[in-house]
């Protein structure tokens, strides 16, 4: 196993190009099961979670083709069977979204039930109720979702929680079900507007995505497609805050200004100066500590979940006292107590962090518990005293694209080696 050792104290400096985002290319990758035709897919990013991806389509007997420019073609014609088995599923929980696509196009599906979750339950009872408002026969047997259905009919489905997934889930199912269905309360993501972007260039007759209500007009097929992924939003922000915790200057090209309002907003009530164009942004600190900004984390357009850990760090090295909410996981603060480790002052009471600004962090050994956390974690590297040895990084790969080349880009003192005491 690898392990990511940080020498802080580097102002970071450069430019980067911001890959693909991971939580389109996901749904996107699972929505050409619905294409009778070959469907090329372009700027998808190089992940952990894009390969598994790749492999769980490979299974069921999809044809998939690289080129050189890593985009990629999938032909579901060679497809033999609608299986998403465990071993898949466990490490990737977005797999579950085979489950609408494979369910209306073939009437079957097999999908294992994910595990257990570092960031809180994460249920999927609204992916199922609302496959089977549409008709469909689902029932869990042997730790797996049994789902069947002749063809799927248009339903009027209202989301009880805004879920990312189960939105992409029920929208995919819908492009072929008999007639209108209208997903009310539905996630306005912009990948969820990107997977039906996807779909539209399939054929499928989508409207409102992007917005909470979501109306798709069932059709009798979808066909080939060539679609190019919406930028990582996450990735932009997470480069963004690593500029602003080293009092330095970030330049991210090839992203999208306006998917970041808020972001953009927080990170210049931390005292950043931010520039943007069409497609890039740019964030100067002209070498100022940052000041503490309080974040409540919720559905888009608010401040997205995926960047909570990042501003913690923000925050916990910040001049003041501020206040972090975390309103969509129910555990997503295994990342507080690697922070403290550093030297942070940060205190828990339920879903709100209070984090008391401390001038300087030390580093340490630290250890990653998911995604979003490892990010955290280098970000911190990267401004405490010393070195930060941060363990378990399969977690970085499933979600960043090359992230210490990118940073070492950027000026940072980053670099991989194997973890001895984990072989
Ligand atoms: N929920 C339910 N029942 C369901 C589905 C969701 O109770 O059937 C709850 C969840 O437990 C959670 C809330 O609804 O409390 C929202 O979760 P959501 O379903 O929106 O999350 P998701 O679709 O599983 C996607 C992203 C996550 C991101 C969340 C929130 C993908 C592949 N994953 O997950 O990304 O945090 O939306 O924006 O799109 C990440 O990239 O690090 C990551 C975790």
């Amino acid at each position: 196993m690898d392990k990511l050792i940080v020498t802080g104290g580097n102002r970071l400096d450069g430019e980067i190009r911001i890959s693909g985002a991971k939580n389109a290319a996901l749904p996107i990758l699972a929505a050409t099961l619905l294409a009778q035709e070959p469907v090329t897919i372009c700027n998808v990013p190089h992940l952990h979670d894009v390969t598994t991806t790749m492999e769980l389509l490979g299974r069921m007997g999809i044809s998939l083709v690289v080129d050189e420019r890593l985009n990629i073609e999938v032909d579901t014609s060679t497809i033999k069977n609608f299986y998403a088995p465990y071993e898949l599923v466990k490490t990737m929980r977005a797999s579950i979204l085979v489950l609408g696509p494979l369910l209306s196009r073939f009437g079957e599906a097999h999908v294992s039930m994910p595990g257990g979750c570092a960031i809180g339950q994460r249920p999927v009872n609204i992916h199922l109720d609302g496959l089977k408002a549409m008709g469909a026969d689902i029932r869990v047997e042997n730790g797996y979702i049994i789902a069947r259905a002749e063809r799927l009919k248009g339903a009027k489905i209202f989301l009880e929680i805004v879920s990312v997934t189960a939105t992409e889930n029920l929208m995919m199912a819908a492009t072929l079900a008999r007639g209108t269905t209208v997903i009310e309360n539905a996630a306005r993501e912009p990948e969820v507007e990107d997977v039906a972007k996807c779909l539209i260039a399939m054929g499928a007759k989508i409207t409102g995505a992007g917005s909470s209500t979501i109306t798709i007009e069932g059709v009798e097929k979808l066909g080939g497609a060539v679609h190019r992924i919406v930028p990582d939003r996450i990735e932009t922000a997470t480069y963004l805050v690593a500029g602003a915790v080293t009092g330095g200057r970030v330049k991210a090209r090839d992203t999208d200004p306006k998917l970041l309002e808020v972001v953009l907003q927080k990170l210049e009530e931390a005292g950043a100066e931010i520039s943007t164009g069409e497609d890039w942004i740019e964030l100067d600190m002209g070498g100022r500590r940052p000041k503490a900004v309080n974040i409540h984390t919720a559905p888009y357009p608010a401040m997205p979940t995926d960047m909570q850990a990042q501003f913690m760090v923000l925050n916990a090295v910040a001049d003041g006292a501020s206040r972090v909410v975390e309103s969509v996981f129910e555990n997503r603060f295994m990342h507080v107590q690697e922070l403290l480790r550093l030297g942070s002052e940060i205190e828990l009471e339920g879903n709100t962090a209070l984090i008391n600004g401390v001038p300087g962090l030390q580093g340490a050994p630290v250890m990653a518990t998911d995604l979003r956390a490892s990010a955290c974690l280098v970000l911190a590297g990267l401004v405490a005293r010393g070195e930060t040895h941060i363990s378990r990084i399969y977690h970085i790969d499933r979600g960043y694209e090359c992230i210490e080349e990118k940073l070492q880009l950027l000026g940072a003192n980053i670099k991989r080696v194997l973890d001895r005491s984990a072989v």
